[in-house]
């Protein structure tokens, strides 16, 4: 099995999120969080964006241990000496370049000339090694780019050192095939078998940044850049909770892991969530309170019967509970006998089959009914007491 590097963004790229603005000890809650959760490496800010980033990422590398540390710096010396200056107390620190690819970007942010872009990528990559033999380099917009400009800006940051290519598809352009052809011509053209990771970047504007991401690792990728629940700016990053669980529920296909440890995902996607205020949606998969429930009865009594009819995965392996059965208007008997049992309530089929049609028009107007509705049905009907 090939190792699939997991790097968490949460505090860099999540933290872009419109209107989210975390606090120093949230911040390094959320690093604590990531280190239990067996993250390779965690990039912990952009130092010279302000005062208080630099704080932040300089005690997150006093102290959290376990994971690289990780700071962004563009393609200038005063960015790369504030990165160095605030990851210097990590045990393992990288500084991670980054620049622009497409020629929008060129003409309009950066104003550069690509032989400009080149140029400056070699030197400040080569300058980020005299603080630490851990670059990335990574080149933004790199999908609606010129191929043939992308494999020289990659060549130059790999012969001035960069160990960890990443590829951003900043604007979430990319569709899978054409995203995983990129990272295979790449792997094939760029990095010709050297000790080089490649590392995917997505984002979610045509939702796939997950399928995009997972296409890089099938193609050469062995770095994958994500947050916890997908935050990120506008439609947000790779979720990490997804391609993590993508990669261990179908590591027969794709024949690759990661370090992390699954139980720990619901806890952290619970505290990003607290503190970042973003709600997470409810049919959002692996953390979305709907992700493990199931309200037709059909899918209820194949569950009840073999959990497998209907779950590709247990609840507890990303430390949830147990699967939950919704008792709504589209439950079956069986899903209604097994609550009220678990209530204490063992009914007669006759009082059983009355309540459940009085339990049926309930639903039908007003929804699920929770444990507490459902006992006061029984105790109102009063067919029984709870034994
Ligand atoms: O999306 C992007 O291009 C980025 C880079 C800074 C890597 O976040
Ligand atoms: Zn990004």
């Amino acid at each position: 099995m090939r190792h699939i590097r997991i790097f968490d963004t949460t505090l860099r790229d999540g933290e872009q999120s419109p209107g989210v603005a975390l606090s120093v000890p949230q911040k390094l809650e959320i690093a604590h969080g990531l280190a239990r959760l067996g993250v390779d490496i965690i990039e912990a800010g952009f130092p010279i964006t302000s005062q208080g980033d630099f704080e932040c990422v300089n005690r997150i590398a006093r102290e959290v241990k376990g994971p690289v540390i990780c700071a962004l710096a563009r393609t200038n010396k005063a960015d790369i000496e504030r990165a160095a200056e605030a990851i210097a107390p990590a045990e393992k620190r990288r500084i991670h370049v980054f620049t622009s690819a497409s020629r929008v970007h060129l003409e309009y942010m950066l104003r550069k000339t690509p032989e400009e872009v080149l140029e400056l990528s070699e030197a400040m990559v080569r300058y980020a090694k005299e603080f630490t033999d851990d670059v990335e380099f990574s080149a933004q917009d790199v999908m609606r780019a010129d191929f043939d400009f992308v494999k020289r800006l990659y060549e130059v940051a790999i012969a001035a050192g960069a160990t960890t290519i990443n590829l951003p598809d900043t604007t979430g352009y990319g569709v899978p095939q054409e995203y995983g052809a990129l990272i295979r011509r790449i792997r094939d053209e760029v990095v010709r078998g050297r000790d080089v990771h490649i590392s995917v970047h997505c984002h979610d504007d045509l939702g796939m940044a997950t399928a995009n991401a997972l296409a890089g690792v099938e193609n050469g990728a062995t770095q994958i850049e994500c947050t916890i629940n997908g935050i990120g700016e506008r439609a947000g990053n790779t979720a990490l909770e997804e391609v993590v669980m993508a990669l261990y529920t179908r590591r027969d296909h794709y024949r690759a892991e990661t370090r992390i440890h699954t139980r720990e995902i619901y806890r952290m996607s619970r505290m990003v969530e607290r503190y970042t205020g973003m709600v997470v949606q409810p049919n959002k998969a692996i953390v979305g309170d709907n992700a493990f429930a199931h309200e037709s009865g059909i899918h209820q009594d194949g569950v009840i019967k073999n959990k497998e009819t209907y779950e590709i995965m247990n609840a507890e392996i990303v430390g949830r509970q147990a699967a939950v059965l919704v008792l709504g208007k589209h439950s079956g008997r069986n899903a209604f006998r097994k609550a009220l049992a678990e209530l204490g309530f063992n009914l007669p089929e006759e009082q059983l089959q009355n309540l459940f049609l009085r339990f049926k028009e309930i639903a039908d107007t007003k929804g699920a009914l929770e444990t507490d509705e459902l006992r006061a049905l029984v105790e109102s009907e009063s067919v029984n007491t709870p034994q």
